[in-house]
């Protein structure tokens, strides 16, 4: 039995990413009604908003699904760890990012949920492990949103990852289909978490606008916004990534170009669908992604993809010998 799986009591180790904004309960039932792990967003939403999200997930499937936690992200957590302390029973994990997760890990087993920690670096994989965690996600340059400041990549991260520590390991960043989630699991990952291709879906609770700009994205289509500032994240392409980009280059202070990298703009363009007046988180697979599919459907499709390439895969080497 696969690692993830079984820790995670789900049938094919494909995990939702935490999308702020964007990541709802529909999206997270969808994911794991396709026998992955799909999991609320709490980044953007207020405590009730996240309540009701989860609430609605547990409606909509029976399977197994988690919430995520980017730390940094919020000013004050404690009402979110208290609706996860009051819903214990209706999920099964945290995914915490962004931030030291030290503190939170313990509040975490001690209510009897497994914790993933996202990380970008083998030496913070190997700290996570210490600490506690049964999951560690390493997440690559390729992936959309904020990357570590390290700048690895998937295919360099996940072998150094795998190196250091001895629970299981998600690959993130760069997976979109079967294949990539085969090269993925070849490299040594239990298994993988996507979050762009979900945004393309039809239960993603993102902008149709935002959806329609990672459909029509070409392969130069993101670039890195406030590397210096507050570390890389990954977007798309647009007015207003350019405007931010040329501001850095000016060495603006802190205080002139923060107020125009907060999550209001990230929200205008993702979920109200202003695309030209806010920045989108997006990753470097949007060119790969032509249709707008169920969630459900891309996991399943993924899956039987990956598992057939696998077995052809090894079928054609011993033919060669
Ligand atoms: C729109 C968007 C929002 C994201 N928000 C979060 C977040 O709130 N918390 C988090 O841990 N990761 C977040 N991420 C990162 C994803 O969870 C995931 O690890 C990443 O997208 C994987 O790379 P990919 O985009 O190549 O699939 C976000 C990514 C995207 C595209």
């Amino acid at each position: 039995m696969n690692r993830i799986c079984e820790m995670l009591q789900i049938e094919v180790p494909i995990i939702e990413g935490g999308l702020a904004y964007v990541g709802n309960g529909l999206l997270a039932a969808a994911v794991s009604n396709g026998g992955g792990f799909g999991q609320v967003g709490s980044a953007g939403r207020s405590p009730e908003n996240f309540e009701n999200e989860i609430l609605l997930a547990r409606e909509a499937t029976t399977k197994p699904f988690g919430v995520n936690i980017p730390i940094s992200q919020h000013t004050d957590f404690t009402p979110y760890l208290e609706i996860i302390k009051k819903h214990k029973d209706l999920i099964t994990a945290v995914s915490l990012g962004a931030g030291n997760p030290k503190n939170l890990i313990p509040f975490i087993k001690e209510h009897g949920l497994k914790v993933l920690v996202l990380t970008s670096t083998a030496f913070h994989s190997a700290k996570a492990e210490a600490l506690g965690a049964d999951i560690i996600v390493c997440e690559g340059y390729e992936a959309g949103g904020s990357n570590g400041p390290s700048e690895l990549t998937t295919f360099t991260l996940v072998p150094q990852v795998k190196r250091v520590v001895s629970i299981p390991v998600v690959a993130a960043g760069g997976i979109v289909d079967g294949r990539s989630m085969a090269a993925a699991m070849i490299l040594g990952a239990d298994g993988v978490q996507l979050g762009t291709r979900f945004v393309a879906t039809k239960e993603c609770e993102a902008h149709d606008h935002f959806k329609a700009a990672i459909l029509e994205a070409d392969n130069d289509s993101t670039t890195i916004m406030t590397r210096m500032l507050k570390g890389p994240l990954r977007v798309l392409k647009n007015e207003y990534a350019n405007k931010v980009q040329e501001m850095e280059k000016k060495n603006p202070t802190v205080e002139h170009i923060l107020p125009m990298v907060r999550g209001t703009y990230n929200k205008l363009a993702m979920f109200d669908g202003d695309i030209q007046s806010g920045f989108m988180s997006c990753g470097q697979v949007a060119s790969l992604i032509d249709e707008l599919e169920s969630a459900e459907t891309i996991v399943k499709q993924m899956s039987n993809e990956a598992s057939q390439l696998l077995t052809t895969s090894f079928r054609n080497f011993s033919e060669c010998k």
